[in-house]
């Protein structure tokens, strides 16, 4: 181990040219030329609005993007098992705040994902959320639909320095509460079911919150925790807000108890172990948290659901 990490260093320095820094060179700094540009500020910054009479090729990718995000299962009929879109849980076309925004995303990527144990490109964590979220198919990185996707998350994320924070990123972290699946279900009844249906399978455009057309056990909103702070700030859709946190739990308790679709190789997340308390399948060191009486067999070529680290095409000794 030690002799080869010193021959990776010995090699890098050999490799490394010290060049003069040339006049065109672009240095970003504070007291630079630009300097009367004002700081970027999280709290001004807003994402651009896109074009719906696209005049050019670029803007006519981030449109298509956006037209696949509000409507995956009639844009890529083979690649969804689920009746969700991309903008079910990225409400306001990926803009609202405390819903998993996607303004500001783009430019925070390549990154290390933990579920993972690895740096991936954009391209993955949308099909991360296309295998899991959306119970589909991963979509070739090089098409030009996962190109339309990834033209719209970098068009919305314009304006956004590289490495910054916008506000309301992710899913708001809940205070450390336990749900109760029985008391879920009664506020389920109440709250829910007038848009998601009794048996939680949707109805017209109100998505499934259970059962085969759901998102996958492998989905972030499977976790008791991320599903109570989504439907805590979002839901129920017309009066988000009215639930109190306890609330919130129960509700997820209930909906994350229920059948649904199946990850293949779900056990080898988090390989490195770690996982979060409430993620509901075994994997390294983690015993699974509740997890659903019974899950659905996918449909679709499980191999297509498995997006794995990117691999090294090095020469290995
Ligand atoms: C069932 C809900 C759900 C659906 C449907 C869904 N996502 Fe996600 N997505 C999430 C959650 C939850 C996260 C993680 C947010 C967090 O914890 O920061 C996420 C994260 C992401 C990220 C990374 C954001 C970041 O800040 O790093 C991207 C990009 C993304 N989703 C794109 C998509 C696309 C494209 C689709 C449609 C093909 C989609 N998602 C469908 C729930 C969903
Ligand atoms: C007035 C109708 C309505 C009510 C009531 C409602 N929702 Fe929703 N819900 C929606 C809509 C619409 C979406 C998708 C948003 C979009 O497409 O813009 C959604 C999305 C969701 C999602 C993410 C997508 C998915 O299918 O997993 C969850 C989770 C969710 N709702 C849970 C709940 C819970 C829990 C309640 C009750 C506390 C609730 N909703 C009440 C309309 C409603």
């Amino acid at each position: 181990m030690g002799w080869s990490v010193a021959a990776v260093l010995v090699t890098l320095a050999a490799c490394t040219i010290q060049e003069a820094p040339r006049s065109d060179t672009v240095v970003a700094t504070r007291t630079g030329a630009r300097s009367n540009a004002p700081a970027w500020s999280a709290d001004t910054w807003q994402p651009p609005v896109v074009d719906s009479t696209p005049d050019d090729p670029f803007e006519a990718s981030v449109y298509r993007g956006l037209a696949i995000m509000t409507h995956v299962r009639d844009s890529l009929p083979s690649y969804t098992g689920s009746n969700l879109n991309c903008t079910s849980c990225h409400l306001e076309e990926g803009r609202r705040g405390n819903a998993a925004p996607l303004v500001g995303a783009y430019v925070r990527y390549p990154k290390y994902n933990e579920r993972a144990a690895a740096v991936i490109p954009i391209e993955d964590r949308v099909n991360y959320c296309l295998t899991r979220s959306l119970s589909g198919s991963k979509l070739p990185p090089d098409s030009r639909e996962m190109q339309d996707i990834v033209a719209y998350l970098a068009f919305i994320s314009r304006g956004v320095p590289a490495g910054e924070s916008v506000r309301n990123e992710g899913l708001a972290k809940m205070p450390d509460l336990h749900g109760d699946s029985t008391r879920g279900r009664t506020l389920f009844t109440a709250n829910c079911a007038r848009c998601h249906g009794n048996n939680g399978d949707g109805m017209g455009a109100f998505p499934s919150l259970w059962g085969q057309h759901s998102f996958s056990i492998a989905a972030s909103m499977a976790r008791q925790e991320r599903a109570a702070s989504f439907i805590r700030n979002n839901m129920p859709f017309d009066r988000p807000g009215t639930l109190t946190d306890q609330q919130a739990f129960d509700i997820a308790a209930y909906i994350v108890s229920m059948p649904r679709p199946d990850l293949p190789l779900k056990e080898l997340d988090w390989p490195n172990g770690g996982a979060p308390t409430d993620v509901p399948y075994d994997t390294k060191n983690h015993k699974a948290f509740q997890p659903p009486p019974r899950l659905i067999p996918r449909t679709n070529d499980p191999a297509a659901a498995i997006v794995g680290a990117p691999a090294s095409v090095g020469r290995s000794r």
